[in-house]
């Protein structure tokens, strides 16, 4: 069989059609709404505490960390009040050590090293004013302290504003005394420890910096419904109405919240969306990835989805096909048919042979290469990933594979979102309830009319891939007209914009609602 057609049938592994696709929103909306009911359940569905979205009015002075997945951000951000806002940066990356040590007080002192080191550079004045009246009279103000906003990007069971106890790692990050701590207070304790101006005021996720900034920078009639991360992980925070959220109201250890919104930010950590694998679609790859990684079973929709797993899944796919013998990928026959003076050859030490070797960037890269011959992807492949001398052959295989791996991903992303949408009940009024039908697909949305601002569902996203996968919001949009109860007239109404830096600016937000509570962390 020729090379062509015996990457097609790996690249069809990777589908997941309509059926497939429809049949997952429906799980998706039971899994949301069990998630609100009870704890422990697949949708961790975490009550956020954040009861109110920003209108573009805000204004101040404030600092946000982010520690997502691959870098810790220090930022301070000045909120214009008009929806606009300039945002000072230092950006490291985490040490890979430090995502698996032994102790969480090596990743937090780190942390606060970073913030330390970012006075220190951006706002050096008001850093050692500070200094000066605490050493000579012994006592500083209250507006001298900075209200920090903390992204914390994993699920974290929030307890209130600026508390919570994180519940599990994810994103290849393994600290064992860190898991049933209040990471705030972990942080706080070490920025403490270097006498710093700094209140962590504010527990965010990035979901849910992304929702508020969405919300800051372009405020619609409607509000922005979903904040969605695609980068390193992927999960989404969206609006719920407060008596949806049954497990808080009514519970008795919850903290103190305003009520008077009657909404509440939910941040779903859709990553862990269908673990028991009910719908979601399951290649041997797939189920080799996850048997190798540092929490099988778990972050298994993520483990579909996001940045971090990508690469390895088609990393995975490529060497599958490598060890078969009869398979015609990267052999000396296949490149000598097709290039006279070379045969290719992979290396012993190529990074495809290892763990994690193959980066999601490669993804981007063979979806964006439309150059005759995929000059791009052979190049790549022997710079980066020893393979030298690859045919154009070669490269199509492969971008074929590649390219099934990350549209099904993008159709994936599309059953959370569309979860959301439908059972929302945003298809039918900016702020409806879903109905029954609707929940099961069987009632088209009332779409003949024009599409006016009310009508918009607005939805803010950021992260590596939205950013760089070319045309990933092309396959979500695909997979929506599909959905039963969206249809092209539903998926028209579906604004997806980038709030780039979401978290920092979000996170700013939060602080600035949480420095008017007067909040403050008792580690
Ligand atoms: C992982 C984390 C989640 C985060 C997401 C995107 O899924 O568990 O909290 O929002 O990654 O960074």
């Amino acid at each position: 069989m020729a090379l062509a057609e015996q990457a097609k049938r790996v690249a069809d592994e990777f589908g997941f059609g309509p059926d497939a696709v429809n049949k997952a929103v429906k799980e998706f909306i039971r899994e949301m709404d069990e998630g609100l009911l009870q704890e422990g359940t697949e949708l961790s569905q975490i009550p956020t505490y954040v009861t109110a979205v920003p209108n573009g009015t805000e204004k101040g002075l404030y600092m946000a960390v982010d520690l997502g997945g691959t870098n810790f951000r220090v930022c301070s951000i000045q909120l214009h009040g008009n929806t606009t806002f300039s945002l000072t940066q230092n950006k490291v990356a985490i040490p890979k050590e430090l995502m698996v040590a032994k102790t969480s007080q090596e990743l937090f002192s780190f942390l606060a090293k970073q913030i330390e080191t970012f006075l220190k550079t951006h706002h050096e004045e008001h850093y050692t004013g500070f200094l000066r009246r605490r050493n000579t009279i012994g006592s500083t103000q209250e507006e001298e302290i900075f209200n920090l906003g903390f992204t914390f990007s994993f699920p974290v069971n929030q307890i209130g504003i600026n508390k919570g106890l994180l519940m599990r790692w994810t994103k290849g990050f393994d600290i064992a005394d860190a898991v049933g701590k209040d990471v705030c207070a972990l942080l706080q304790t070490e920025i403490d420890a270097l006498g710093l101006p700094v209140r962590v005021a504010a527990l965010v996720n990035d979901t849910v910096g992304t929702l508020m900034a969405r919300s800051y920078t372009s405020p619609g009639k409607t509000g922005t419904l979903l904040g969605a991360i695609f980068g390193t992980g992927t999960n989404g925070a969206y609006v719920e109405k407060l008596d949806k959220v049954t497990k808080l109201t009514k519970s008795k250890n919850s903290g103190d919240y305003d009520k008077s919104t009657g909404e509440m930010i939910v941040n779903t950590e859709w990553g862990s969306f269908d673990n028991s694998l009910r719908t979601l679609p399951n290649t041997p790859y797939d189920k080799e990835l996850d048997e190798k990684s540092v929490n099988p079973g778990i972050q298994m929709f993520e483990k579909r989805v996001s940045g971090m797993f990508l690469g390895e899944i088609l990393r995975l796919a490529i060497v599958g096909l490598l060890k078969d013998p009869t398979f015609p990928l990267f052999r000396d026959e296949n490149s000598a048919q097709n290039d006279v003076h070379s045969t290719t050859q992979i290396h012993d030490n190529s990074p495809l042979y290892k763990q994690w070797g193959l980066d999601t960037s490669f993804l981007s890269i063979c979806a964006g290469d439309t150059s005759p011959g995929h000059r791009m992807i052979r190049q790549t492949l022997d710079k980066d990933y020893g393979v030298s001398a690859v045919s154009a052959e070669d490269a199509e295989a492969v971008r074929a594979i590649a390219a099934a791996v990350g549209r099904r991903a993008a159709r994936l992303a599309a059953v959370a979102i569309a979860g959301i949408v439908i059972n929302t009940g945003r298809l039918d009024s900016a702020k409806g309830t879903a109905t029954t039908e609707q929940k099961e697909g069987i009632n088209p949305p009332r779409g003949d009319v024009e599409l006016s601002e009310d009508d918009v569902i607005d939805i803010g996203v950021d992260g590596s891939l939205v950013e760089f996968y070319p045309n990933f919001e092309d396959h979500i949009r695909e997979a929506l007209r599909e959905i039963e109860s969206i249809g092209e007239k539903g998926e028209k109404r579906i604004r997806i914009g980038i709030a780039k830096d979401g978290s920092g600016v979000g996170a700013a937000l939060i602080a600035l609602v949480a420095g008017k509570l007067g909040l403050s962390v008792s580690p």
